[in-house]
């Protein structure tokens, strides 16, 4: 069981390196359907190891501490290679979703500039993808991003070439700005508000970090498109809740909502708790997650249901 596992690991891991072409959407669901076959494999031959456990440990009395000790090693080599094979995945995952944004942003007519640097502190490609779909087919008019960088060099320049489109960047860092400002030209069309961060009590004992001011600063209008890759949430029980202050007074009746990071839990929670804010003002909404070497959150209206999908 072990050898056939490794062997279909193996055979999944070079899926990583190879070059993705316009056929990237099959290798994505190939890529997809790989890893859900090797995490499989994983569970099951975890389960396979503790049954292995109950049924020898009764029967060696005198062996029991190296039985034990054997099982705990094998354990520990799964869960190693679960964690590599994991890891794996999201790397196979966002190179194929590269291929796809670079195949969608080819000779775009507003996306002139395609200098973007993914990853890192920045958002990934499935997230630059998603963003770059829903801006060129659902054509918002007034967008809200929460957190400066390489997701508002798409943004930007989007609002710069469309008519009438209003686009609001909140950043904490006043550094962040001028540092993005010397190297990408802002246009004119994007207001950046600077807020400064603040450490808010929750009432669960949780403390959350968030922008001090945001709901007198931005709450007054309406956004068809809220973009959420800030504050940073690294790893914080709850993470990027000022866009709660929003719901449902600022939703246009037509929205999405793209959260970042939604493989961290304290994102998570604040997706649960978008969902339930959505439920409560009787708004209904579809919602999907995208994955690469990080996952993204999206909630939309009915209407523009497709952008779960893609
Ligand atoms: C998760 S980052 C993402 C910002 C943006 N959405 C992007 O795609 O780059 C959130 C915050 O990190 C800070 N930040 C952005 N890029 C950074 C960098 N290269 N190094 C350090 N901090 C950065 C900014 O203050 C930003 O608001």
């Amino acid at each position: 069981m072990l050898k056939q596992y490794l062997a279909r690991a193996a055979q999944y891991l070079p899926v990583t390196g190879r070059r993705a072409g316009s056929l990237a959407r099959k290798q994505r669901l190939l890529a997809e359907k790989q890893h859900r076959e090797v995490m499989a494999g994983h569970e099951a031959l975890r389960s396979q190891l503790v049954r292995l456990e109950e049924e020898l440990l009764p029967h060696g009395k005198g062996a029991r501490g190296g039985v034990r000790q054997t099982l705990d090693e094998l354990a520990s080599a799964v869960d190693e290679v679960g964690r590599s094979s994991r890891s794996a995945g999201r790397t196979a995952l966002e190179s194929v979703w590269a291929a796809v944004y670079r195949d969608t942003t080819d000779r775009s007519d507003w996306l002139t500039d395609q200098t973007v640097s993914p990853g890192r502190w920045a958002v990934g490609y499935p997230f630059l993808y998603v963003l770059y779909r829903v801006l060129d087919e659902a054509r918002p008019t007034s967008i809200l991003e929460l957190g400066l960088g390489q997701s508002t060099k798409v943004t930007a320049q989007y609002a710069a070439h469309a008519t009438a489109v209003d686009h609001t960047v909140v950043e904490h860092d006043p550094e962040w700005i001028s540092t993005f400002a010397a190297n990408f030209a802002v246009p004119s069309t994007t207001r950046i508000r600077s807020l400064d961060l603040t450490t808010v009590e929750l009432d669960d004992g949780n403390t959350a970090l968030r922008y001090d001011g945001f709901a007198q600063a931005v709450g007054e209008a309406t956004y068809d498109l809220i973009v959420i890759d800030g504050p940073f949430g690294g790893g914080a029980e709850r993470a990027r809740i000022d866009v709660l202050d929003l719901i449902p007074q600022s939703l246009a009746e037509r929205f999405i909502i793209i959260l970042d990071d939604y493989n961290r839990p304290g994102e998570k929670r604040t997706a649960t708790a978008i969902v339930k804010a959505l439920d409560a003002a009787g708004i209904a909404h579809k919602t999907t997650k995208y994955s690469g070497e990080k996952d993204l959150w999206v909630a939309t209206s009915p209407d523009l249901k497709f952008f779960t999908s893609l």
